[in-house]
């Protein structure tokens, strides 16, 4: 199994372009199986998530081209298979986003129980709860679902908690159904809005996207679409912490600044420099940073996405911080692989106390699950010595490039088989 090398670098320097958002990237992509001409997708990263997912798309009889440069073509004209391969299933959370586009087009969907990151129990009650109200009838059976409609009849729906992908799942299966249908509570990540915008070139009708009440109108058919991804958030933001956690001064390119208001505030309260010009933001970190307290919540509010990567700095940060997670009940597990390297962490429930020290040492570690695994190449940019990480399938699964991107900032850092 190959890992990822980390030594202590210089302070990084120059310039990366961030990617499009994987978190936007999946929905779409799944989202292409409601569409029944052409869909050209641009900007999509070269991700294994997306690997898979196209996996699962071309294994339920869509037409899947992928090219160089984060482009795919894709046309779903044929769709004729509403039952997804298990192998495919238990790799990644998200392909269960298929089941909506899937009940609602064929009036039936079986999918396994979605695996991906274990962070928490990650339950799928409210994408159920969604399907249902909007008439399907649901079977969870030996870990496989089930959901089946003649036709789907659009409802009110609230969410318990504002969940992105119970949102997306529900806004897709709505966009085919009879009526109005209408998610109060709904998530209002920048990636629903995209998954919406794409939605609309599709043909559907939906309001108040990015609000916490989206309004959909169900219409007969969706057509094609031309459609590039946003950029990533949480890519741009771990490059931001890339370079305060060394002292660095980058440029990070392909950002939408508003985005990501939270990680900017929280790094400036740190005492780095940051300065937004466009789609361009400059880091500039300080020797010596403050601690924060950090708490995450859904958008617009501190994204659970960066918790890891925050947790890395802090470590290394005069004083001490609290950082609170309240999105996911489980998602600590950096932890203990930070503590390897020498950082001082206690966790209380849903807090962790962190108390700076002036120094991490470079360790074998491994890389608990996407964000943690980002979390470690950052402590192991400031290490003394190497760090090597184990697991690096999870990086792969949301990076795009991130050895290549970290070296041309100057950082040391290579992947051995
Ligand atoms: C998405 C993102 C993930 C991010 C998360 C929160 C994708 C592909 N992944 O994951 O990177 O960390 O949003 O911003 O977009 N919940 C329920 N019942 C449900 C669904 C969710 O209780 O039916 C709970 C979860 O257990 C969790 C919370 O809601 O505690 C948030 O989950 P959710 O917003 O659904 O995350 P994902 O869509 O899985």
């Amino acid at each position: 199994m190959s890992k990822i090398v980390v030594e202590k670098s210089p302070p990084l320097k120059g310039t990366v372009r961030v990617s499009g958002a994987k978190n936007s990237a999946l929905p779409i992509l799944a989202a292409s199986l409601l569409g029944t001409e052409d869909i050209v997708l641009e900007d999509v990263p070269s991700l294994r998530d997306v690997d898979v997912i196209c996996e699962v798309l071309a294994s339920l009889g869509s037409e899947v081209e992928r090219y160089e440069n984060g482009k795919i073509k894709i046309n779903s004209a044929n769709l004729n298979k509403h039952e997804t391969p298990y192998e495919l299933m238990s790799k990644m959370r998200a392909s269960f986003l298929v089941m909506g586009p899937l009940l609602t087009r064929l009036g039936k969907a079986k999918t396994s129980l979605p695996g991906g990151c274990a962070i928490g129990t990650r339950p799928i009650d409210l994408h159920l709860k969604g399907f249902k109200a909007l008439g399907a009838e649901t079977d969870v059976d030996h870990g496989n679902i089930e959901a089946y409609a003649d036709k789907l009849i659009g409802d009110r729906i609230y969410l318990d908690f504002p969940s992105v992908g119970a949102t997306e799942n529900i806004m897709m299966a709505a966009v085919l159904a009879e009526g109005e249908t209408i998610i109060d509570n709904a998530a209002m990540e920048p990636e629903i809005v995209d998954l919406a915008n794409f939605l609309s070139k599709l043909g559907a009708d939906i309001k108040g996207a990015g609000t916490s009440s989206i309004r959909i109108n169900g219409v007969e058919r969706l057509g094609g679409a031309i459609h590039s991804v946003i950029p990533d958030r949480i890519e741009a933001g771990t490059y931001m912490v890339a370079s305060a956690i060394t002292g660095g001064d980058i440029i990070i390119e392909n950002v939408i600044t508003s985005h990501i208001k939270p990680v900017i505030a929280k790094l400036r309260e740190t005492g780095c420099e940051i300065w937004e010009n466009g789609d361009k933001l400059r880091v500039i970190g300080v020797d010596s940073r403050n601690a924060v307290d950090v708490k995450t919540l859904p958008y617009p509010g501190f994204p659970t996405d960066m918790q890891a990567q925050f947790m890395s700095l802090m470590s290394v940060s005069k004083g001490t911080s609290v950082v609170i997670e309240t999105v996911f009940e489980n998602r600590f597990m950096h932890v203990d692989e930070l503590k390897r390297m020498g950082a001082d962490i206690k966790i209380d429930g849903r807090s962790s106390i962190i108390q700076g020290v002036d120094s991490l040492t470079g360790a074998p570690v491994k890389a608990t699950d996407l964000r943690a695994g980002a979390a470690l190449i950052l402590a192991g940019l400031i290490a003394e010595g190497q760090t090597t990480i184990d697991h690096v399938y999870h990086i792969d699964r949301g990076y795009d490039g991130i050895e290549k991107k970290l070296t041309k900032l100057g950082a040391k850092i290579y992947r051995t088989e």
